[in-house]
C-alpha cells in the first residue's frame, strides 16, 4: 500500500531541511496487512542455495493459507502438514520480493514472529537480483537452525571490506565483503547485545523491530526487542519522519572506510524468504553443531509438525527516503 501522504510530506520537507543532512527521512511506503500482496511479488523459483524447498506462487500460497493477511497483520509460513517423499519436491514455502527498489533509504521491519525450528533458514534482506553481486546485498536478519550467528552481512563485488572495529554494539565476524573470496561468507557482524534477536528468543518476546539505514557513507542495522524502552519512538510508531541520528549505536555498522558503498550498491529490492537445509542450514557440520536431530533433509521431509512455528508475522514494513 502506498500512502497518499503528499500534504503531510510537504509539511515536513522544510523540517527535514533544517536537520542534519542524511539523517531525517520521510515515510515513503507503509506496508501493512493486505498491502503485502500489492507491494511484493511472489517468486516461485528454484532456491539458488539448494534448499529442501518449493517456493509457491501467490494464488497457491493463499489457497494453502501459507500467506494470510488481516487489517494489521501479514503471516507468511511454510507447509506444516505434509510428509515429503525423498525423491519428490521440497517443503512448500514462500519467497517475496518488493516491487519497488531502493537506494538511499531506511527500512523498519516490525516483526512479531520469525520462522523457528531445526532446518529453517529464514532471511530478510536486500539485493538487486539482476545485477548480483555488483549491485550489492545486505542481509539484515539471517540465521539457521534457531542458533547463531544472528548476523547482518554485506556481500559485494571485489574491493570492499570493513574495518575490524567500528561504532557498533555487535561483533565483527568477517571483514571482506567480496563474494569471490572466503566462500562468499561476506563481511558480517554478530548481534551480541540482545539475546532475543533471533529464533525462539525473538518469538518469546513478541519480536521487535529491525531497521536498516543505507547511505553512501554507511550501512547500519539496529534491533530493538518489543519491550526495549530505549527503542526510538519514531521507529516503533511508524512516524511520518524519522531521525536516525537519535537512534543510538547500531547493532551493526558498515562504514565506507575501505569500501566505496556508492559504487558497490545500486537499487535493491527487499526480499523475504524461508528455505530449509540448503548450503548453510543443511551443511552437515553446521546442522550437527546446532544440536538438531537426524540429518537436515530427512528431518524436514518427515516432521511436518516441527514447522508449525516456521512463520514470519509482520505488523508493518515502513520504508523512508
Ligand atoms: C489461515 O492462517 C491464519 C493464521 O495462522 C489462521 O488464523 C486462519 O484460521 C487460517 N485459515 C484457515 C482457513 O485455515
Ligand atoms: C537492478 O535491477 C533492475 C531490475 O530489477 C534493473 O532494471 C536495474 O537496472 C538493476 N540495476 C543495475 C545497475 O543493473
Ligand atoms: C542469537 O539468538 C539466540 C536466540 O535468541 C540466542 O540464544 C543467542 O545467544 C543469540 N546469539 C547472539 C550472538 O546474539
Ligand atoms: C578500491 O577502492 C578504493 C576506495 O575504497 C579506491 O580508492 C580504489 O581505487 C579501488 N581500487 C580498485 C582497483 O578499484
Ligand atoms: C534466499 O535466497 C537467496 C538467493 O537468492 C539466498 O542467498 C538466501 O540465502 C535465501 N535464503 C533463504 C532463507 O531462502
Amino acid at each position: 500500500m502506498k500512502l497518499n501522504i503528499i500534504g503531510v510530506s510537504l509539511a515536513f520537507t522544510s523540517l527535514a531541511g533544517t536537520a542534519l543532512a542524511g539523517a531525517v527521512y520521510t515515510l515513503n511506503d507503509n506496508i501493512v496487512g493486505e498491502g503485502f500482496y500489492s507491494s511484493f511479488n511472489f517468486e516461485a523459483i528454484p532456491d539458488p542455495t539448494n534448499g529442501r524447498v518449493t517456493y509457491v506462487d501467490q494464488p497457491t500460497a493463499q489457497m494453502l493459507n501459507l500467506t494470510y493477511a488481516t487489517g494489521n497483520t501479514f503471516i507468511m509460513r511454510a507447509d506444516d502438514t505434509t510428509v515429503l517423499t525423498p525423491s519428490g519436491p521440497g517443503r512448500n514455502s514462500v519467497r517475496i520480493r518488493s516491487n519497488r527498489q531502493y537506494t538511499q533509504h531506511v527500512v523498519v521491519f516490525d516483526m512479531q514472529h520469525m520462522p523457528e525450528g531445526c532446518g529453517t533458514w529464514p532471511a530478510v534482506w536486500e539485493t538487486n537480483e539482476s545485477n548480483w553481486p555488483a549491485g550489492g546485498e545486505v542481509d539484515i536478519v539471517e540465521g539457521v537452525n534457531n542458533v547463531e550467528p544472528n548476523q547482518s552481512t554485506l556481500h559485494t563485488s571485489p574491493n570492499c571490506s570493513m574495518p575490524a572495529s567500528t561504532a557498533q554494539s555487535g561483533t565483527t565476524a568477517t571483514t571482506n565483503c567480496d563474494t569471490s573470496v572466503n566462500g562468499n561468507s561476506g563481511c558480517g557482524v554478530r548481534l551480541t547485545e540482545d539475546y532475543n534477536s533471533f529464533g525462539p528468543g525473538f518469538n518469546s518476546v513478541n519480536g521487535g523491530w529491525y531497521a536498516m539505514e543505507r547511505t553512501t557513507s554507511s550501512i547500519k542495522v539496529w534491533f530493538w526487542e518489543r519491550d526495549d524502552r530505549s527503542a526510538p519512538f519514531d521507529a516503533t510508531s511508524g512516524a511520518w519522519t524519522i531521525d536516525t541520528n537519535l537512534w543510538g549505536t547500531p547493532a551493526a555498522d558498515f562504514p565506507n572506510t575501505y569500501c566505496d558503498l556508492a559504487s558497490h550498491f545500486d537499487a535493491n529490492n527487499i526480499i523475504i524468504n524461508l528455505t530449509f537445509c540448503g548450503d548453510w542450514a543443511g551443511n552437515a557440520a553446521v546442522y550437527a553443531a546446532s544440536g538438531c536431530p537426524s540429518d537436515c533433509v530427512s528431518y524436514v521431509d518427515n516432521n511436518p509438525t516441527a514447522f508449525t512455528n516456521a512463520y514470519f508475522q509482520f505488523s508493518s514494513i515502513n520504508v523512508y527516503t
